[in-house]
């Protein structure tokens, strides 16, 4: 398996994840480029799915994904930025995903597509917009729920820049979690790098989604960077 460095590494104090977005990676040599992220000590990787609606951008579809994961072993975990998410599901469960994430705002029905995720054996994931209050509603969903994405940058393109008050949310998240006792992880997607990583850490998110911090450039040095970011906070 290419991760098996990742589990013999325990990076970033085998507590945090980095999660790779395959969205900056060269897709003329998506599954090598996606390797050279795994070997140099990422966890798994993050494939954006868009579909021309839901966000102006279309990427690609599961059998991208099924591609990927039969080249690299990894553990992906499929973020749909697409509307009726409900009828893709089954496409990316068969693929071999791990986890799928549904965007708050796409499903009037969420909780009956969480049911699906959970039902198909994978983590059950709801992806929240910047702008979306959608904070209430996760305890109806919480047992549902294996994975908050906070979205630190309106999804539809890689390389933005990191909206600073989502760390308020994602504090205000990990209190909720706490209170209710849940054991979902906070993850987090958008213009995050090395720079931020700690205070992202700090808020309370467990699970880093890096695109362009890690894809543009040199990989192994850029993975390297988060490790001793993370490192320098976990250690503070
Ligand atoms: C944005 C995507 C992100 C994106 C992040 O809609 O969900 O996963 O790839 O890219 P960077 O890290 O470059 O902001
Ligand atoms: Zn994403």
């Amino acid at each position: 398996m290419m991760n098996e460095s990742s589990e013999t590494v325990p990076l970033f104090g085998g507590k945090i994840k980095l999660q790779p977005s395959l969205l900056a990676a060269d897709f003329a040599r998506l599954g090598d480029h996606a390797a050279q992220a795994l070997e140099a000590g990422a966890h798994g990787l993050h494939a954006d799915i868009m579909d021309g609606r839901f966000v102006p951008q279309i990427t690609y579809g599961a059998e991208v994904v099924r591609s990927v994961i039969e080249q690299t072993g990894a553990d992906v975990d499929a973020h749909l930025m697409i509307v009726e998410p409900e009828r893709q599901i089954e496409a990316f469960t068969e693929a071999g995903v791990n986890g799928v994430t549904v965007h708050a705002e796409a499903c009037p029905h969420l909780h009956r597509v969480l049911e699906m995720i959970r039902g198909a054996g994978c983590e059950a994931g709801v992806a929240i917009n910047p702008a979306s209050p959608f904070i209430e509603f996760l305890q109806y969903t919480l047992p549902l729920l294996d994975r908050i994405l906070v979205m630190t940058v309106n999804p539809g393109w890689g390389g933005q820049k990191f909206i600073v008050s989502s760390l308020d949310k994602i504090n205000k998240i990990s209190r909720l979690l706490e209170a209710y006792g849940s054991e979902a992880v906070i993850q987090v997607d958008g213009g995050v790098t090395p720079r931020n990583a700690g205070k992202l850490v700090n808020a309370g998110a467990t699970e880093l989604v890096a695109g362009s911090a890690v894809f543009k450039g040199d990989v192994g040095k850029n993975v390297a960077e988060f490790r001793e970011a993370i490192e320098k906070e976990l250690s503070a």
